[in-house]
């Protein structure tokens, strides 16, 4: 899945795209060359905010083969977990703070044979992740605080990236991290020196009104090269 450079994968954020026009836009990043398709679920309660919802994933499954990277930001974990399994889904991330049973809810997505993966807001602690770290297949960490697209990152959340692959690497984990909240261009390099693996691409990248499709994700790579150089300077 993760074939863009050296294993760093591509991700653009459904919600940011042409939702008038979603097909063809999806078309571009298929040609463009992605590796998920990142769908934000929010129920207007752990997020004030509802961009897109099952019917869409539903209508947009039997049009693509593309894996879907399922975000859930919504109260009751569970039944959503159910209803995109049916629909289906390669991964879904569940957020710390409103899964009231986190394990269950793991253990339910991979009953499932979906990775199950765990999300954190960006003042939620690593610590979160101590009694499911065994768990999980991947690790969500925000980079904005979740709802709505088009934020400025939250600073103290590139070191939590990089304390997120220490944290993992001292429990013998070596699982992706996943980063999603204005990953930029900008943003991109560091973000992948701290050693995140999958990036949400939205509005400051692969949907920058500044490029095309195929352009942004040109400059995106170029921006995760700069950060695999940094990476491979700082030894990490
Ligand atoms: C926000 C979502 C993100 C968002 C990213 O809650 O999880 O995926 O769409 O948008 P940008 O990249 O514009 O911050
Ligand atoms: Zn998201």
């Amino acid at each position: 899945m993760l074939s863009v450079v050296e294993n760093i994968g591509i991700a653009p954020s459904v919600m940011c795209a042409d939702l008038c026009n979603l097909e063809t836009d999806i078309r571009r990043l298929e040609t463009a060359g992605i590796d998920l398709l990142h769908f934000d679920l929010m129920d207007a309660h752990f997020v004030p905010n509802m961009p897109i919802g099952l019917a869409l994933l539903a209508q947009l499954r039997p049009k693509t083969a593309c894996a879907f990277d399922i975000h859930l930001m919504v109260e009751d974990n569970d039944f959503f977990v159910a209803a995109v399994a049916d629909i289906g889904v390669q991964q879904i991330a569940v957020h710390v703070e409103s899964a009231r049973h986190l394990d269950r809810t793991l253990s339910l997505i991979q009953a499932r044979g979906v990775k199950a993966g765990a999300a954190l807001n960006p003042a939620t602690p690593l610590s979160a992740l101590d009694y499911v770290v065994d768990r999980l297949d991947f690790v969500l960490v925000m980079t904005v605080n979740p709802g709505f697209a088009g934020q400025t990152l939250v600073p103290a959340t590139l070191k939590k990236i990089a304390d997120c692959r220490a944290f993992l690497a001292k429990r013998g984990r070596d699982i992706p991290i996943e980063v999603d909240g204005n990953v930029s261009f900008e943003n991109i390099p560091k973000m992948v020196a701290a050693g995140a693996d999958i990036l949400v691409g939205g509005t400051s990248s692969v949907f920058h009104t500044d490029g095309t499709r195929a352009e942004n994700i040109r400059r995106l790579r170029d921006a995760v090269g700069d950060g695999l150089a940094q990476r491979k300077h700082l030894g990490t």
